[in-house]
């Protein structure tokens, strides 16, 4: 069967913009993308570039832009991935700067792993009982599984806007060292965290779990970096302050109260309640904010629910 790939080819040093280049290999029998470009490289175009080793879905080089999703071009196998999308469209991957075709820059996803102090921190003297790692591999949620791909990256919707987002992969390699008992850097590592750039930038939109090839699921560990941060008591910031109030109004009333939740945010600080008034204006008009004192259906099973909760913690 011949298939058509079609590659987004691009050189900064010599082409102006990217273009598009069709080229045709004989698929045989389960044949990936990533041998299909190599069979290319070696009896078509010499200077098709890209990166791969392990060609076993270890190493995360081969990470690309496959029909507008990040995938890894030893793990698509390239007649599925025809049937599924009609059309076999390679690119690099996004959110990074092109060095020529598939190959981009790496140094600003380094320079973020390396922001999270990616290693366990010990301090002489200081020995952990065998009995606290007991379940330890558990507690990581996949998080220690990353191979450095890029994927969650790429496809983030927060990196996008902000370059300087620290990103999932990033995050989520905190985690590991956050929830490793061995660790004694825990406090710093959660400070460096805080404020712009850090967990609470994410805006959970899921992308990065999307496209994990290795089921790190990093939306879920900044969500748990969130948690240890309010627990280690980081909960002045307007987001931890939102999680915290939210739930406090939900095991009170039952439901979101959005009369209440904004005048607890904003408590103390009269500038910022002056500024929200016009807005709880608007919502009452529209019928958008409930009356303070109507007792919600279902109300003592919710609140049954957060004690149930709080002991078991
Ligand atoms: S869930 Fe958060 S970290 Fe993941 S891709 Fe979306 S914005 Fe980025
Ligand atoms: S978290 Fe997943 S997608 Fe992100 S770099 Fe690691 S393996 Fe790749
Ligand atoms: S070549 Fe190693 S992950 Fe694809």
């Amino acid at each position: 069967m011949r298939v058509k790939i079609t590659v987004k080819k691009f050189n900064p040093d010599v082409d102006q913009k990217p273009y598009p280049r069709d080229y045709f290999v004989e698929a045989g029998r389960g044949m990936t993308l990533l041998s299909a470009l190599l069979a290319i490289k070696a009896e078509t175009d010499g200077t098709l570039t890209f990166r791969a080793s392990c060609r076993a879905a270890i190493c995360g080089s081969c990470l690309m832009q496959v029909n507008g999703s990040q995938k890894l071009a030893c793990k698509v196998p390239l007649k599925e991935e025809l049937e599924h999308h009609g059309k076999i469209e390679v690119g690099p991957m996004a959110n990074m700067p092109v060095i020529k075709d598939m190959v981009v820059k790496m140094d600003s996803f380094w320079e973020k792993i390396r922001a999270v102090t990616p290693y366990l921190v010990t301090q002489e003297g200081k020995e952990v009982p065998t009995e606290a790692l007991k379940g330890l591999h558990e507690n990581l949620h996949n998080a220690d599984g990353c191979i450095m791909c890029m994927a969650c990256l790429s496809a983030c919707t927060s990196a996008e806007v902000s370059p300087g987002f620290l990103g999932p992969a990033a995050l989520a390699k905190a985690y590991r060292f956050q929830a490793d008992p061995r660790d004694q850097a825990h406090v710093p590592r959660l400070e460096a965290l805080q404020g712009p750039n850090g967990i609470w930038d994410c805006v959970r939109c899921v992308f990065c779990v999307q496209v994990c090839p290795k089921d790190v699921r990093p939306m879920e560990q900044i969500v748990r970096l969130r948690r240890l941060s309010i627990d280690a008591g980081f909960s002045d910031s307007v987001e931890a302050k939102h999680i915290t109030e939210f739930t406090k109004v939900v095991s009170e009333e039952g439901r979101l109260n959005e009369t209440k939740l904004p005048i607890l945010m904003t408590w103390g600080n009269f500038r910022k309640m002056l500024r929200i008034i016009p807005l709880g204006i608007k919502m009452f008009l529209h019928g958008k904010t409930p009356f303070p004192f109507k007792r919600v259906p279902g109300r003592d099973e919710i609140r049954a629910i957060f004690k149930y909760w709080e002991k078991a913690k």
